[in-house]
């Protein structure tokens, strides 16, 4: 594992404040509506019974799951370093009139100020693998927890054609920071992510592909573009890639994994 694990938080903060306005619009097109589309439907099945669990949304931006949670009733605290997506945030859920459902707060995901086992679920989709032992310590035992991960081969396979150097770089160690999106994340394998949180106390119940995917069913840019398609491809594209994220022998070749485990 690299021994640099400093983020340059400033650096982020700046750069989400300046995505705010525009982020949900990508959710508008046909790649951001099918991703988002599978991200529900995974999480949808590890969600709390009970409606009064306290759920925090960790790095949870605009409220793209945030949203929905508190519409189903729960209890939501959403946070996140940028304050112009919470911002985006919380016009939509006054908007949609569940502000009230929703705390907002403005912290960096590895500095958390709750107290120890204060949720019921804890999500933390983008936000980095070095806030894994804080999401786990505000997570209450038999709690549920799920994170997004940088997947080491579905990224060496991305960055091959462009980077052939750091793709290859990226598959002789264990983990290694790379950089997406200007940000740098750790990347890991499908077992050593298991490895890293049963370490730390988390039974690991599902680790899902997700992301990249159209990338290797070959759909031309414009229909992943688009903001208007067809209704059965968008249920045929989902379904595909709903049994492909669940899938061991595709695993490795995704680009992101959400793993959902239990605190015990
Ligand atoms: C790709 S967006 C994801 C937002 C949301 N989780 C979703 O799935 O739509 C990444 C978010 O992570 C936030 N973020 C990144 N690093 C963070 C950190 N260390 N602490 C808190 N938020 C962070 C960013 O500000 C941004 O809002």
């Amino acid at each position: 594992m690299s021994k640099d694990k400093s983020k340059d938080i400033e650096g982020i903060k700046k750069k989400w404040d300046k995505h705010a306005e525009r982020y949900d619009q990508w959710y508008e097109t046909f790649e951001g509506a099918v991703e988002h589309h599978v991200d529900w439907e995974l999480l949808k099945g590890h969600l709390p019974q009970n409606k009064d669990a306290k759920i925090l949304d960790a790095a949870g931006g605009t409220g793209r799951i945030t949203l929905p949670l508190a519409k189903m009733g729960y209890r939501v605290t959403l946070c996140d370093i940028s304050p112009e997506m919470l911002s985006v945030a919380r016009e939509k859920l006054k908007r949609e009139g569940v502000l009230d459902k929703v705390e907002i707060l403005e912290c960096n995901v590895c500095k958390l100020g709750f107290a120890d086992e204060s949720f019921d679920f804890v999500l933390c989709w983008d936000g980095g693998i070095e806030a894994t032992k804080e999401l786990i310590r505000v997570t209450k035992k038999g709690g549920r927890i799920s994170v997004f991960l940088v997947n080491k081969c579905g990224t060496a396979i991305s960055k091959f054609r462009e980077d052939p150097h750091s793709a290859l770089a990226l598959l002789r160690t264990k983990s290694r920071y790379i950089y997406e999106d200007e940000e740098k994340h750790l990347a890991v394998g499908l077992e050593e992510a298991r490895e890293l949180f049963e370490k730390e106390g988390i039974k690991v119940i599902e680790i899902y592909a997700v992301c990249g995917w159209l990338e290797f069913l070959s759909i031309p840019e414009e229909v992943q573009e688009s903001r208007s398609w067809d209704e059965k491809f968008f249920r045929q594209t989902t379904e595909l890639l709903l049994a492909l994220s669940k899938d061991p022998s595709v695993k490795g070749l995704s680009r992101h994994l959400v793993l959902y485990g239990e605190r015990i």
